[in-house]
Parts: structure tokens; sequence; C-alpha cells
């Protein structure tokens, strides 16, 4: 059961004193590098998508590789959409198996973050993902310098998290108390006494974006005062960086031999983190108390009356292309009884992320007309039954 569902795990981590790395991957090379180092400190971890950095990798193709990879991994992993632009990217990422979401309106007025927010939230309930929101303003963008992408750090105010928090239902809150998203220009200061009144007033976990360039001590001092979520990417690619760069000094030149050893170097930081932020040797307790995520199976087998077999056909391709939007679906998988005489000629699977999807699916608009227009009044004869995962660990 190594996927778990994170909100379990970062209330761990906030109530025992300890923060997770939410590691942001670019390639397999992360994915490895980020999961060898948290299995190696048997510590929970997170790895974390950035939409930002949709544009150097397939998000689809690199998906199932993640999934497959965070459950096989013996550890408790979660799948983070990091900054996502909008509630399309957050559906879309639940529905590639994200169950941990950040939408970040952060760059908007107060009233439209809350606006916004609350949407994301009211989604991903339905599909039993927890929220992250992030409330003031942290410049820059993930493995550039922040300087490159300006504004003024706006402090997050404990009045406004409150509000925030409340009327959003957030799970986890990211801070912004003078950290900066990529290099950072001159000593990073922060403002404690702001965090410890935040972390005292709303009393859930909260989160650290830009966690790169950081002191042992100001990460020792932000985990004392309620961060059980650390945001770090920039300094794992600059780990990547350096491999490249010495191989070609070495006169490497093909890329095998260029990228040779970027794992390792991921490895190695990502250990250095977790000792750091007391996560190492937490892997067990959190597979104790967390839920294992599983999905969940929505089998329909059932005849059909009145439609030929191409209009049956089409009426499943519509099915598929419809009812895989609604979020929180994985997979819907049409099939088609292999004996022409079997009880039950025809069926559905549709994989829930989550089992709270059934109420959600079951009442979409999208569902409602699709099963009311299309399926039911020529599916007079079915089953339909709601199947839970059982398979729990590696395989
Ligand atoms: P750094 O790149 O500064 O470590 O920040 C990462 C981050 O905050 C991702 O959301």
């Amino acid at each position: 059961m190594p996927l778990v569902n994170m909100k379990d795990m970062l209330d761990h981590a906030h109530a025992n004193g300890y923060a997770v790395g939410a590691f942001d991957l670019v390639s397999l090379d992360f994915l490895d590098g980020i999961l060898q180092g948290a299995e190696n400190r048997r510590a929970p971890v997170i790895l974390s998508l950035a939409e930002s950095h949709f544009g150097y990798f397939d998000f689809r193709n690199i998906m199932p590789a993640v999934v497959a990879a965070a459950r096989r991994s013996p550890i408790p992993v979660a799948i983070h959409l990091d900054h996502g632009a909008s509630l399309d990217s957050a559906v879309r990422a639940i529905n590639l198996g994200c169950n941990g979401i950040m939408v970040d309106t952060s760059n908007a007025p107060l009233e439209t973050n809350i606006r916004l927010t609350r949407e994301i939230v009211n989604m991903a309930r339905g599909c039993g993902i927890p929220v992250e929101g992030e409330l003031g303003y942290v410049p820059g963008v993930e493995g550039e310098d922040a300087e490159r992408h300006p504004g003024e750090i706006a402090y997050t105010t404990v009045e406004e998290a409150e509000r925030f928090v409340a009327e959003t239902g957030v799970d986890f809150l990211a801070v912004s108390i003078g950290t900066v998203h990529g290099h950072m220009r001159g000593e990073p200061v922060l403002d404690f006494q702001r965090l410890a009144e935040i972390n005292q007033t709303l009393g859930i976990p909260l989160v650290i974006h830009g966690g790169t360039g950081l002191s042992d001590e100001q990460f020792r001092r932000l985990i004392d005062n309620g961060v059980a979520k650390i945001n770090y990417y920039t300094a794992l690619a600059d780990a990547a960086g350096e491999v490249i760069r010495n191989h070609a000094q070495d006169g490497a030149r093909g890329y095998t031999a260029l990228v040779s050893g970027i794992g390792d170097a991921i490895r190695a930081e990502v250990e250095r983190c977790i000792d750091l932020w007391g996560g190492t040797g937490r892997a067990d307790a959190v597979l104790e108390q967390a839920q294992p995520w599983r999905n969940l199976e929505h089998v329909i087998i059932y005849n059909v009356e009145g439609l030929d077999e191409a209009d049956t056909h089409a009426m499943m391709a519509e099915g598929r292309r419809v009812l895989s939007a609604i979020p929180g679906v994985l997979e819907v998988v049409t099939a088609q009884a292999l004996k022409e005489d079997a009880a039950y000629r025809y069926a559905w699977l549709v994989r829930f992320c989550h089992p709270a999807v059934v109420d959600s699916y079951r009442d979409h608009p999208d569902h409602v007309a699709f099963a009311d227009r299309r399926f039911r009044p020529v599916a007079g004869k079915r089953i339909s039954i709601d199947y839970q995962d059982v398979e729990d660990s590696c395989s």
C-alpha cells in the first residue's frame, strides 16, 4: 500500500515535528533518484509535478511511470500536482493519478484567490483528494533565478490566512514568509514570528515553497513552526546539471554518457534533505497511520436492446469520451463478451481514483446526461457493482 493519502501523511509530519520533501521531478532520472533516496532513508516522500515544467516532458506519458513506481515502492508516497494553472489542470492531474493537488491562484486578489481555490476544493473533495492552497506571493519559478520572475514578496498575514482556510477548506497552506523559487539573490531573511503566529492560529500543516538555498538552521526553525511539506527543486536540477557539465568537461559526447549518474546525484541530495528535515525512519509509522490509496472499480455488465452492434460501439465510444473527463475517473474500459451467447454481452469498467468518486460521479451532470439519454434506455438488463481494489503492495 505504498501510495497513501497525502493528508494522513502530512498530518503525521505536522504532529511529529518533521517535514516531508515534495521534490519536483522532470524526468525518469529524477523519479528514480528521489524514490531511491527516500527508500534508503525509510522516509515518506511526495513526488511532485509542476505545471511550469510541462514543456519539458509529456505529463500524460510520465504519469503511468510515476504511479507504477509509487505503487511498487515500500515507503509511503503521494503524487502531487504542483502549481497547477486551472481547474481543468487539476481535473487532468487527478485523472492521471495525482492524489494531492495545488492550483496556484496566489497572484490574484484575495477574493479571487478564495473563490478559485474553493472551486478546486469542491471538485477535489468529490474525489477524496486533499488540496494545498497558497496565500501571499512567493516570486520566481522553480529552477530559474527569481530575478527573472520578479514581483515583490507578498507576505501572508495571519488574518487573511485564517479567513482563507475557513472559506476555502484547504487541507494545507503554502505561506509566503520570505522564500523565493529558484536561486536566491543574497541571504534569504525569513519572518519566523509571522510563521509561528500563522501556525498557532491555523493548526494545519504548512508548506514552504522555494526550499533551495535555505540554511540548515532555517529549515529547523521552519519545521519547529508548523512546516510539514517543503517544496524543493532547483538544487536537484543544479546537481543534475553539474553531473552533465563534469561529463562534458571529461570529453563525453553522447547522451547516455552525459546523463549517467544523474539519479545518484539526485538521490544524494534527497537523502541529505530527508535527514535534515527529520523524515529518516518515519516510513513505518506513516504506513501504520495513513490510509492506503486504493482505487475503486465500477463494473457494469449489460445487454443491449434496440441498437445494432455498430450503434452499440458508437454509444460505448461516446461513453469513453464523456465519462473519462469526469473528475476522479482514471480509466474507462468498454468490452464485449467473446461468446455471442454470454449471459451479459457487454461490460463497462470505470476506474475511480477513490471511493468518494462513487457519489460525485453518479451526480455529475455529464454522467447523468449520458446515462439517461444514451445508456439506460437501451441497457435494461444490467448488473452494476463497485469493487474496492485489494492489491496492497509491491508487485
Ligand atoms: P526551489 O526550486 O526554490 O527549491 O522551489 C521549489 C518549489 O517551491 C516548487 O513548488
